[in-house]
This record gives C-alpha cells, structure tokens and sequence, in this order.
C-alpha cells in the first residue's frame, strides 16, 4: 500500500506472527475480498457497480478461534509475503489498518484508533482532497487530545467519515482493516471517560458509525468466533446493512 505504516504499526503486526515464515493458503479469502471490492467499486458517481442495491454489505468479520490466524491474514494482507500476495494485489487499496492488542492498552482506545485512522489516510494520499478537509478547524477540534478520547465518535464523523464522504470517491474501492476488534477497551491512565452515550469500545464506535462509511469503502474487521456479543454487534438486527460473517 502507498501507506508508509509507522514503525510501532509494523512491529505490532509482526511481533505475534510469521516472523520470516512463509504465509499459507487462505485463497478463498482473499478472493472473496477480492470480490468484495469489485463490487464496491464505482462509476463516475461513486455509486457502486450495478447501483447502490448490489453494494452488497458494508463490510465482512473474519472469525475464527484464538490462534487460528486472523492477525496472519490481516497481516498478509496489508504486506504480503509470498509471491502470491504480491500478485494479488489487494495491498494498495489499504486505506487504513489497526491492530488492536490485548497487550497494548494504546491500541483499545477509540480516540487513539481515530487519530491513527488520520493520520493514515493523509500519509497515504489516496484519497485526494482528504488533507484539506481534515484541516478545516471544526475538525482538528474534535482531534484535539482530550476531545478526541471523550468523543471518539464526533472526532469520526468530523475526521474520518465526512471528509471521505465529500471527497471525489477513487477510482478503485478501498478497504479499512481492524484486526482483533473483540479486544476491550481499557482506558490508560490519564485518559478521560467518554462522554454520555458516546461509544467506549473500537468495536461500538464502528458498529455506530457504519451506515455513513462511503459506498467505496469496505471495513473488514476480525474476531475471535466465541465472541458472539461482537458479532451481534456487526450484524444484529438493528445493522440496516450487515456486515457478512466468514
Ligand atoms: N496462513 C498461515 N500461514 C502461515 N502461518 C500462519 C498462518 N496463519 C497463522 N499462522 C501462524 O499461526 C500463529 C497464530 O496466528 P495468529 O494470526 O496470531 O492467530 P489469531 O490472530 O487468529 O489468534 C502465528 O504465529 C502464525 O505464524
Ligand atoms: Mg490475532
């Protein structure tokens, strides 16, 4: 991807996983993303091939027991290994990644997820007009440290979602990647709550926010299988667009 992950972003994908193994198998899923994106990608409009009923879902959950390499396909999927990966490619419509771990208390908090999801998409400038926008005042505000941890939602909406939205979508459709988005959010120390009603978890604030992700974007989140209050989440009955569970 055009996306220059920074250091702590690539050691944290890496550090739990292939360490120089080969990566294995797993075709089938990148070609359903594969299709998934196809699908997703639009005309002149940005609506998305074939009109805006065959958008299909707004995203897909990988699920799959502890170690059964979610965090692997995530990251071979963003940097793949194998010949094959590098022919796929599926890498440079990485818009955005996060990789949230249990061990890194940074990584469950919202507002550090938001702030991440912006910086990515300005350094990797696929999205153009994106940086203008993002730079408007109301938007830093909602960024600011502080604001950005009690409502992670607005900063978002403000920061993430809007500025997509009034953008000239790309010529191809891009996909956002959560891994592990079951993992808690454990607030650090110093960080102030969230305010009434806004989303405490990565997990509730994508679940919130999901009915405004531009047509051109697919979120593709990961989770363990038992996890089944997550997946009602994703794909409860309230979702008026659900997410597919592979
Ligand atoms: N497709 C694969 N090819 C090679 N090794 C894999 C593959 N999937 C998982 N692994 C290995 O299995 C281990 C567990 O995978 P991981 O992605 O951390 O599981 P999960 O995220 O589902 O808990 C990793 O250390 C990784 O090396
Ligand atoms: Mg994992």
């Amino acid at each position: 991807m055009r996306t220059i992950p920074s250091s702590s972003d690539v050691t944290m994908a890496h550090t739990s996983l292939l360490q120089g193994k080969r990566f294995y198998c797993r075709d089938w899923v990148f070609h359903k993303i594969h299709h998934c994106l196809q699908e997703k990608t639009g005309g002149p409009s940005g609506a998305p091939a074939g009109g805006a009923g065959k958008a299909g879902s707004w995203g897909v959950l990988l699920v799959g027991g502890p170690g059964s390499g979610k965090t692997a396909l995530c990251a071979e999927l963003l940097w793949p290994s194998s010949p094959q990966g590098v022919h796929r490619g599926l890498h440079p419509q990485g818009l955005a990644f996060h990789f949230c771990r249990a061990d890194h208390a940074d990584t469950l908090c919202a507002g550090a997820f938001v702030r991440g999801l912006v910086a990515q998409i300005r350094r990797g400038g696929l999205v153009p007009g994106y940086e203008e926008k993002v730079l408007e005042p109301a938007a830093q505000g909602a960024l600011q440290p502080g604001e950005c941890e009690r409502n992670p939602a607005e900063a978002f909406k403000r920061c993430v979602l809007l500025p997509l939205l009034s953008a000239k979508p790309p010529p191809q459709a891009l996909f956002l990647l959560v891994d592990s988005v079951d993992e808690g959010c454990q607030p650090g120390e110093g960080e102030q709550r969230s305010s009434a009603g806004s989303p405490r978890t990565i997990a509730e604030l994508l679940a919130s926010q999901h009915d405004f992700l531009p047509p051109w974007l697919l979120l593709i989140c990961s989770a363990r299988r038992q996890n089944k209050a997550i997946t009602k989440l994703f794909t409860g009955s309230s979702s008026s667009a659900k997410m597919s569970v592979w």
